[in-house]
């Protein structure tokens, strides 16, 4: 896709597309069948650099920004949306750190991740604050120099395979706005055990893991910042970073599941021809490469704007989460539906794009979560639109709001407003 793209942006790609093609297609179907975590995939991805793609350099990264991200989760994706999603969580872990942490917390946390020594799983949702990610139930209590830790995380996507895990709990239940805080957790620290490992729909090389913590005692100095309170503030922000990374992840299933549908079509024979000459998968191939397309520009636009801190950020990270997401259930739906029977068999490749594209519509907020911050977002602006009210014409219906009606409601209640302040006045003689 030349014209956006620098030619920084086309090297990670070219990079990532290699590692994609060299050891993560041929590697797919036999993760997802097993359900372990890939390290020789991983390894690769490391080898290739690609582990500090959207770390600065200062922290020993490349100095890349998301568009280099997700150009990489793209490519990743295209082969196995599993490993794409097991590589973008790394930057998920590590954008609380570059968003809040102080330098030397940056220099100890982003480092050994850049060089691809260390893994990391980001610990926001439990069992009962998903989409409501503020009413957070695990706590972390400051005694002494240390945090402790108690309480239970879920969906913790690279749960077990990571070194580092940042983890949002309560530091101060009686404050709304400041109540949670983001505290970096080893693996290994005593009272920090991985629970139910989930048995998943998709995205199955990669675990997703529950946590828990017993007195889990943590250095305050991981405490993010090393100010409590700004945990909330820390996820959402992160979250704007991150959301393009799913778009990407869900460009690439697309991607993937359309050109396993093109080149199937063209060698499937019915009636005497390949497939692809019938007009109905035709149109079916033109929607899904368009509705693909659509998405990846979308996603870049957004992923700049975040690079640039444009100040509208949340929204249009909103916006492509859920628009190429969307776009991925269909057009890997669409995919199976042209291998037909085939499609929807183990033994063929296809079926997996669309279970691996399911999970993309649900986390790091559902699409319900992007639409209410889309248009929380466009309620706002409007404020700022008011002048085009004077070219929508008004509709007057007599006796709710013609200029009798309206005079006659005001001098009412101006009466009113007037006797009531008088039968309140306590007449001085009283007193
Ligand atoms: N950046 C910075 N601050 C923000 C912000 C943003 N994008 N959005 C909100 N805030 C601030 C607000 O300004 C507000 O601050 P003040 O109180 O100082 O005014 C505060 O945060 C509260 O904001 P809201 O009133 O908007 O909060 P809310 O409770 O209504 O929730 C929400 C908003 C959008 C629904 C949010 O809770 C949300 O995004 N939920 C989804 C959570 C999510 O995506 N979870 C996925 C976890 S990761 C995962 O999936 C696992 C994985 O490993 C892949």
């Amino acid at each position: 896709m030349p014209g956006i793209l620098t030619e920084r942006n086309l090297m990670w790609r070219a990079r990532a597309r290699e590692v994609a093609e060299k050891v993560v297609r041929p590697l797919a179907a036999k993760y997802d069948r097993e359900q372990e975590y890939p390290w020789e995939i991983k390894e690769a991805i490391a080898k290739a650099g690609l582990m500090g793609v959207w770390i600065p350099e200062a922290y020993g990264g490349s100095g890349g920004g998301v568009i280099d991200l997700c150009v990489c989760v793209e490519e990743l994706s295209r082969a196995c949306g599993g490993v794409g999603v097991l590589y973008a969580v790394n930057a998920l872990g590590t954008f609380p750190v570059m968003v809040g942490g102080t330098e030397e917390q940056k220099h100890r946390f982003l480092r050994p991740i850049a060089k691809g020594e260390k893994l990391i799983s980001f610990g926001l949702s439990e069992k009962f604050a998903g989409s409501d990610a503020a009413s957070l139930h695990a706590t972390a209590v400051k005694d002494g120099d240390s945090y402790v830790l108690n309480g239970e995380k879920k969906w913790n996507t690279n749960g077990g395979a990571a070194d580092i895990y940042t983890v949002f709990a309560v530091t101060d239940p009686s404050s709304k706005s400041r109540r949670t805080s983001a505290i970096m957790v080893e693996k290994g620290t005593p009272g920090f055990r991985i629970g139910k490992v989930e048995d998943k729909m998709g995205i199955r090389c990669v675990p997703v893991v529950e946590i828990h913590f017993d007195n889990c005692r943590v250095p305050a100095k991981n405490l993010l910042g090393e100010v409590p309170g700004l945990g909330f503030k820390h996820a959402m922000a992160t979250l704007d970073k991150a959301r393009p990374g799913v778009a990407a992840q869900a460009v690439g299933l697309a991607q993937g599941a359309l050109e396993y549908a093109m080149v199937y079509a063209g060698y499937r024979e019915q009636f005497g021809a390949p497939i692809s000459s019938f007009q109905m998968i035709q149109a079916l191939l033109a929607d899904m490469a368009t509705k693909t397309e659509a998405a990846r520009n979308l996603v870049y636009v957004a992923a700049m704007a975040v690079d640039n801190e444009a100040p509208n950020v949340s929204k249009l990270s909103a916006m492509c989460k859920l628009f190429a997401t969307d776009v991925a259930m269909e057009v890997t739906t669409d995919a199976v539906q042209i291998f037909g029977g085939y499609g929807y068999m183990r033994d063929y490749p296809i079926e997996k794009y669309m279970r691996d594209a399911k999970i993309t519509q649900i986390y790091e907020g559902t699409n319900q979560v992007q639409r209410m911050v889309v248009a929380r977002s466009l309620v706002k602006e409007s404020l700022g639109l008011k002048h085009l009210l004077d070219y929508i014409p008004k509709e007057i219906q007599k006796g709710v709001n013609d200029p009798e009606t309206l005079k006659r409601l005001a001098e009412d209640a101006k009466r009113l407003a007037e006797e009531t302040a008088g039968a309140l006045d306590v007449p001085s003689h009283q007193s």
